[in-house]
């Protein structure tokens, strides 16, 4: 029985059994079989979950882009690697072999290099979902440079805290973007950004929109000259095991965003092991996930995972609903993608537009359907089953982290019947647990708790990049020995796991996730705002919405409301970005607080839910008074 290839239900749990018996030994023998080593670990794993240090294969040398490109050329070269398909459905899609995958990622390997780029640095990449962008990417990874996408939704602002937090000395960026029918203006927001950023030197800058922009001299470089002249061949770097792979930037519910660290070797294995199996991968399918590179789910599954077994990968520049609703479909039907992988928020948006934007494709191709980044509700997962999969292809609803690296909890098709709105069972290597407020696991079926997993697993996130003692606040404090994921979840009857939702200050709107506080320090920056509070209420597109409880410091009914609104939200967007705006703001006169000056989000939270029959006992607050006035003015 091959491990790495899991077939059918029993085999799952006999694969399962195993990994749980000796992990050391499960993950051995899959590094061992499917991978290649410049040299050999001394062991497989030693961790202590107290310090936290975890390291797997400890002592193996590697490179992960000869895994992910130069052992295929040999019998897939001319096999499409990534396949570009661009904003405009008019323009033609790009075929990327492996390779031309090889050729460019050398090129830029070499450009980065000359512009002084070493082992251990830091890079920026701030691209929209072009080529460039995945070959920028795999570049840093062959020359041992560390990236640091940043999704480029995100503003000057979020944009310079995290190129200042891991000190990049280099920005990757273009000219512009192209967002459905318009542009934006990327070197902008990056010149911007780099006013608040010392540590830059250099700024290399794609091409993408023909746009007329400010070069500033001595630090700005058009990228497609340099990679012209830059030669064709690029040994890659051998990197240690646990020499760090990339930050990637996620938000907490306090403080500024944490640069979750991933290693080489157990995130490879991890994001390879999962995507073959998870996606049901056979060497002729054409996989789509529509991720953005800048979110982990684009580095784990349209990158490395898909890369590291060979697969054609597609990337998509644009948006669901441009030119109009029916773009995925007619990708779908266009490249003859088997596997899609999308987020539950572009499924309820699709869902409500005419049936016929589905129906005019023929969908036939696709094999498996796949879903993340927070809870699918019961109505979109049976839009998705039977209008997109027609009922023959399973959804695997996967749950994981940026932290985790890779999938944690999901069905493998084809084997583990699927369960509207479960993400059903832990995928071999992981031990989840579920915990009470007293930090005792709670054992057995048909309860809910939060979870936790036990053990450690290969590409479980190593440190955060300049603070390892939040890392172990963050993770490893509130539960003995555990990592603690920051979900609640639910096991069902036959030990299934539903996840809940966040049970911290963590709200994700449209699967991006969003801290409370980071998007309150924003508002408070306006002139006229003395104190805010931001809760999450339900919303049919995005999951979640904002919802803001504003108190100025000059109350009355002078002011302009809607002005103030919309200056409120103009400083969101210039601070964090135009994800984080707010659906709804109410300006009130107070906010509840405990006596100690918390305020109660948790009342928030249900009166902007408008779910006020059972506000609990409130009582204890500092001021009771301000619950009903803000219940009478809800909006
Ligand atoms: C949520 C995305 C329910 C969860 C890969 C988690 C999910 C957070 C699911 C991580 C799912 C992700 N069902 N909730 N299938 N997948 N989540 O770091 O709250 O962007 O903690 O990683 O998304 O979001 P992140």
């Amino acid at each position: 029985m091959s491990n790495y290839n899991i077939k059918h239900f029993e085999e799952y749990f006999q694969i399962y059994r195993k990994s749980v018996r000796d992990p050391e030994l499960f993950w051995e023998e899959i590094a061992e079989e499917h991978f290649i080593w410049r040299k050999r670990w001394d062991k497989v794993l030693s961790w202590d979950f107290n310090k936290p240090e975890i390291k797997w294969f400890e002592g193996s040398k590697l490179n992960i882009t000869e895994n992910c490109i130069d052992r295929h050329l040999r019998t897939k070269g001319d096999k499409t690697a990534i396949l570009f398909e661009p904003n405009d459905p008019n323009s033609p899609a790009e075929h990327i072999t492996y390779k031309k995958l090889h050729e460019r990622v050398c090129r830029m390997s070499n450009v980065l290099k000359e512009q002084g780029v070493s082992k251990g640095d830091r890079v920026c990449i701030y691209l929209p979902m072009i080529p460039e962008l995945a070959v920028a990417t795999l570049a840093c990874a062959r020359i041992g440079a560390i990236h640091s996408v940043v999704f480029a939704g995100f503003s000057s602002t979020a944009l310079a805290t995290r190129i200042n937090d891991s000190d990049c000395k280099i920005v990757i960026t273009s000219d512009g973007s192209y967002r459905g029918g318009k542009t934006i203006d990327l070197k902008g927001i990056v010149d911007e950004a780099l006013t608040h950023c010392n540590g830059v030197s250099t700024t290399l800058v794609v091409n993408r929109i023909g746009s007329d922009v400010e070069m500033k001299e001595g630090r700005d470089k058009w990228l497609q000259p340099l990679l012209d002249s830059a030669s064709l061949q690029f040994e890659p770097e051998i990197m240690d095991a646990e020499d760090p792979l990339f930050i990637l930037y996620t938000s907490g519910s306090t403080g500024k965003p944490k640069g979750m660290v991933h290693s080489t070797a157990g995130y490879m294995v991890y994001a390879a092991y999962t995507f073959k199996n998870i996606f049901n991968y056979k060497e002729q399918d054409v996989y789509w996930c529509t991720a953005d590179i800048g979110w982990i789910t684009g580095h784990s599954y349209i990158v490395y995972g898909p890369l590291a077994n060979g697969a054609t990968t597609v990337m998509f520049e644009g948006v669901p609903s441009y030119p109009d609703f029916g773009r995925f479909w007619q990708i779908v039907e266009k490249h003859k993608v088997t596997q899609l992988y999308t987020a539950p928020t572009a499924i309820r948006a699709l869902a409500k537009e005419n049936i016929e934007f589905v129906e005019n494709y023929d969908l036939s191709s696709l094999r498996v359907l796949g879903t993340v980044g927070e809870p699918i509700n019961e109505e979109a997962w049976h839009w998705y089953n039977d209008n997109v999969g027609k009922k023959k292809s399973p959804i695997v609803d996967t749950w994981w982290q940026t932290e985790t690296g890779g999938i944690m909890i999901s069905p493998i098709p084809f084997c583990t019947p699927t369960k509207p709105t479960y993400a059903t069972l832990p995928f071999p290597g992981i031990q989840p647990a579920l915990m009470d407020e007293n930090g005792e696991e709670i054992k057995g079926n048909q309860v809910d708790g939060r979870l936790c997993i036990k053990y450690p697993w290969p590409s479980i996130a190593r440190t955060i990049w300049g603070d390892h003692q939040r890392y172990k606040d963050t993770y490893f404090s509130a539960f003995k020995n555990m990592y603690f994921t920051g979900d609640g979840a639910l096991r069902d009857e036959v030990g299934y796991y539903r996840i809940t939702g966040r049970v911290d200050d963590v709200i994700i709107v449209s699967g991006h996730n969003l801290g409370t506080a980071p998007i309150e320090d924003a508002i408070n920056e306006h002139p006229a705002v003395a104190e805010s509070a931001i809760v999450g209420f339900p919303h049919d597109i995005k999951g979640n919405a904002l919802y803001g409880y504003v108190i100025l410091k000059e109350s009355g009914e002078s002011r302009d409301h809607d002005n103030l609104r919309k200056e409120i939200n103009q400083i969101i967007t210039e601070h964090i970005g135009p994800i984080a705006k707010l659906d709804k703001i109410q300006f009130v006169n107070g906010l509840p607080k405990t006596r100690s000056g918390k305020i109660m989000r948790r009342i928030l939270r249900k009166i902007a839910g408008k779910d006020t029959a059972n506000l609990g006992d409130t009582s204890t607050l500092l001021n009771p008074e301000v619950v009903q006035e803000i219940m009478d003015n809800v909006l």
